[in-house]
Formats: C-alpha cells, sequence, structure tokens
C-alpha cells in the first residue's frame, strides 16, 4: 500500500517548502496539485476562455496532460514547460474559478488519485485530507498568520503588499466558502501554526508524526 501524506492549507502558508523537503528526506514523490489547477487556468486564459465557464473548463480538465517532473520543480502542460507562467498573479485567481467548478476537480482529483495510489507521496494543497485521500496516513493543515503570509508571498513575487494582501485575501476567501471541497481542517489533522517557527521546526513536527503513524520509528530511507 502506497503511503500518503497530505498538506492542506491556505495560501503561501509554506506548504510547498515544507511538502518538498518531506518529500526529498522520505524519497517519496512530491505533488503540487494547486500547480495542476494553475494550469488549468493557463490554458484557458491562453484560449482566451473565462474561467468561470463550466463546460469549457471540464473539458480543458479532462484533455489537460500535465506532469510534474524533476521532484515536481517543473510543471509541464501539453508537454510545454508552463512552471513560471502558472505562477503570475491573474492566474492564481484565474485558477481559484477554475477550481469551484465540479467538473473540474473531479478530473484533476482523479489525476491526483491515479499518482498516489502507484508512488509514496507528499501532497499539498486544499482538500487533499478531506477528499482526495480522506483515508491519508498523515494530515497536516498548516497554517499561518494572514500578515505573515502575506509577507511571504510578497517576497517570493516581489510584489506590492497592499495589492498581494487583497489578492491573498480575495483567494482565500473564495476557497473556504465554495460549496465543493471548500478548505477546511480535517478533524483528524495535525494543525500548525508556523508564524513563528522555522522551516526546519515545521518539518521536525510533521516527521514525528510521519514516524509515529506510519514507520514505527524508523526512517524511510
Ligand atoms: O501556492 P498557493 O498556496 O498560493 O496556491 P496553490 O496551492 O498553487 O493553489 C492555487 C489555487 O488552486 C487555490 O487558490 C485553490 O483555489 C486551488 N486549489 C484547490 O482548489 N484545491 C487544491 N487541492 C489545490 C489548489
Amino acid at each position: 500500500m502506497a503511503i500518503v501524506i497530505a498538506i492542506d492549507g491556505p495560501a503561501a502558508a509554506g506548504k510547498s517548502t515544507i511538502a518538498r523537503r518531506l518529500a526529498a528526506r522520505l524519497g517519496f514523490i512530491y505533488i503540487d496539485s494547486g500547480a495542476m489547477y494553475r494550469a488549468v487556468a493557463l490554458w484557458a486564459s491562453r484560449e482566451k476562455l473565462d474561467p468561470s465557464d463550466r463546460h469549457h473548463m471540464e473539458q480543458l480538465a479532462l484533455a489537460a496532460d500535465i506532469t510534474l517532473e524533476d521532484d515536481g520543480a517543473r510543471v509541464l502542460l501539453n508537454g510545454e514547460d508552463v512552471t513560471d507562467a502558472i505562477r503570475a498573479p491573474e492566474v492564481s485567481r484565474a485558477a481559484s474559478l477554475v477550481a469551484t467548478i465540479p467538473g473540474v476537480r473531479r478530473a484533476l482529483v482523479e489525476k491526483q488519485r491515479a499518482i498516489g495510489s502507484q508512488n509514496n507521496v507528499v501532497m499539498e494543497g486544499r482538500d487533499i485530507g478531506s477528499v482526495v485521500f480522506p483515508n491519508a496516513d498523515v494530515k497536516v493543515f498548516l497554517d499561518a498568520k494572514t500578515e505573515e503570509r502575506v509577507r511571504r508571498r510578497a517576497a517570493e513575487v516581489n510584489g506590492n503588499r497592499e495589492v498581494i494582501s487583497q489578492q491573498l485575501h480575495e483567494r482565500d476567501e473564495r476557497d473556504r466558502s465554495r460549496v465543493e471541497a471548500p478548505l477546511t481542517q480535517q478533524p483528524d489533522a495535525l494543525y500548525l501554526d508556523s508564524t513563528g517557527l522555522s522551516i526546519d521546526e515545521v518539518e521536525e513536527a510533521i516527521l514525528r508524526l510521519v514516524r509515529a503513524r506510519i514507520s514505527n520509528g524508523k526512517e524511510y530511507r
């Protein structure tokens, strides 16, 4: 049986950094599920399609060939490297619109489950512990104070704090309030607020849980 570590939480809480490090440490595959929603949103924008158009978005999600290469460092959409393009602010916004569409979620969740059923994975997103892998071996809800998340994202993209704060709020609100697979903390997830913690401290806290839950104290490699 493949092992699944699910890390959910709001935007810019540090999920990618931690998930990537954990995967490298354990020898698991790292899956950034958000990159898949972003890839569909990018494709829609290139086709000049409205990201709220349910029918077309579902078609794109079904047709999209999305692959994560180099341990998740590169994202390919239909064979093209879109790693940087999917991080544009307008793609973030469009991704959160696309992500409200049930047909899109169905298509992408299927892709995510296919990977997670074959491989040991660390998968990050909004609904991994709730919908994609409700029986995940380890579930973490990674949070951070809003100001800290804004600070981190502003540093990452070298952008204006006010604008980023407004964009982050809008997206979080949409992710938490949507009908389909909203962002919520699962009762069996470890809640971690990374605001005052170093990356090492967050990693250690999750590794303690991993060891207790799945490895009886031994390291994976
Ligand atoms: O990197 P950041 O935390 O800003 O966002 P992301 O993980 O790349 O996700 C982009 C958007 O995709 C989110 O705002 C969600 O609307 C959506 N998403 C989702 O609905 N479900 C997931 N499992 C992952 C992302």
